[in-house]
């Protein structure tokens, strides 16, 4: 290479070295390689050449480009990697540093999914499983499964939404209560030989061809089941009270039961909770009047049987409750379809700090009870 080349190619290398940030980098680029660069410059005086100083000069000049051009390109990545440590180290964020005080009060954990968490929360600690199953559910498991087969006058009590019909199929419903989700894990639990015993409960949504004020197209229940060999009714019983109690965060809660029909279970009984009247607030586990809250009964054994268990070693009791309900008792909250309204205003008054998450540890709920009073 003539002395020129060689001296022009320790001198770009010299800016290459030198170039602390990548404009200056492309700077030099642009000088050494860009159309008017020197070694673009370089390569034309090729071309004033005789072949014979050509055939050498030639590979030398495109050597002395290509070294260049591959210096640029690794300096470039280093100069990247640099760039991105620094920008890594500049932008660390501090996790250990505490909430910004006003983000907690943004957004709001709606009553329902509060109660969900809630209900859930208290019978994980009596050792119940939770349960999920679709809400377009077929007529089998929302119905027959449950015993109540086809013009059964309970397939009109429930006020069923049906789904357009398949061609060669029944059609869907949209599930008119959590029961079938008894069905359907009983079922999976034999299946996968995981039960009986089975103890779960099934919170969900439900639906129903119904509004007023205390009823809502779309609105949520909570399925309880036991099923064991010597499951009995005094079981039932003390579940549910010492569910109510915690529920309600009251020492003690009463329960009565009613005689009912559901065609799933057998007895059926309906419960009431112990409640009276203060001015306009409920106070609940003392008085002498009764609030409905729930369906019950001991598991008819035609529904055992639909989900493959032996009826004639097993039993077992299941209750379903609204969970609108439950939380309209505890929080005051008087129009059920405000609920499902999605009005920030409502959500801001009835709703509940995120970062509270409901535990038997902590008190259930941190909220102060508008119109509940404990009574103790
Ligand atoms: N599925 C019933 C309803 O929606 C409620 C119910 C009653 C559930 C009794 C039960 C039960 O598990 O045992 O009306």
């Amino acid at each position: 290479m003539s002395a020129d080349a060689k001296k022009l190619e320790a001198e770009i290398l010299a800016a290459i070295d030198a170039a602390d940030d990548a404009a200056a980098l492309e700077a030099v680029r642009v000088g050494a390689l860009g159309k008017k660069g020197s070694v673009s410059a370089l390569l034309k005086t090729l071309g004033g050449m005789s072949p014979e100083e050509r055939q050498i000069n030639g590979p030398l000049f495109n050597v002395l480009r290509d070294t260049i051009a591959a210096a640029i390109g690794a300096k470039k990545t280093t100069l990247e990697a640099a760039a991105l440590t620094a920008r890594l180290a500049e932008e660390t964020l501090d996790m250990t540093l505490p909430v910004h005080a006003d983000a907690q009060f943004e957004g709001r954990i709606h009553p329902v999914s509060q109660v969900m968490e809630e209900v859930a929360a208290i019978f994980a600690d009596m050792g119940f499983d939770v349960a999920e199953g679709p809400d377009i559910e077929s007529q089998f498991y929302n119905f027959t499964a449950l015993n109540i087969p086809e013009a059964h006058p309970a397939r009109q009590m429930h006020d069923t939404f049906y789904m357009q019909a398949e061609e060669d199929g029944e059609p869907l419903v949209l599930r008119t209560h959590t029961s079938p989700v008894q069905v359907r894990t009983m079922m999976e639990g034999q299946a996968e030989k995981s039960g009986p015993p089975f103890r779960f409960i099934a919170p969900g949504r439900t639906y129903r061809c119904d509004s007023d004020q205390t009823h809502t197209p779309m609105f949520h229940q909570v399925e309880g089941l036991v099923v064991d060999e010597t499951t009995h009714m005094g079981h039932l019983k003390h579940t549910l009270e010492a569910f109510l109690a915690a529920f309600f965060e009251v020492e003690n809660i009463a329960i009565r039961f009613r005689p009912s029909y559901f065609p799933f279970t057998e007895p059926s009984m309906e419960i009431d909770m112990q409640c009276h009247r203060d001015g306009d607030k409920l106070v609940v586990g003392a008085g002498d009047e009764w609030m409905e809250i729930g369906g019950s009964g001991m598991v008819n054994p035609h529904v055992l049987r639909h989900a493959g268990i032996d009826a004639d070693k097993y039993q077992g009791f299941a209750f379903g409750m609204g969970i609108d309900r439950l939380a309209m008792l505890k929080y005051g909250a008087p129009d059920l379809r405000a609920f499902f309204e999605a009005d920030l205003r409502w959500l801001k008054h009835y709703g509940f700090v995120p970062i509270d998450v409901p535990g038997l540890a902590g008190g259930l709920s941190n909220k102060s009870l508008t119109t509940l009073t404990s009574a103790k």
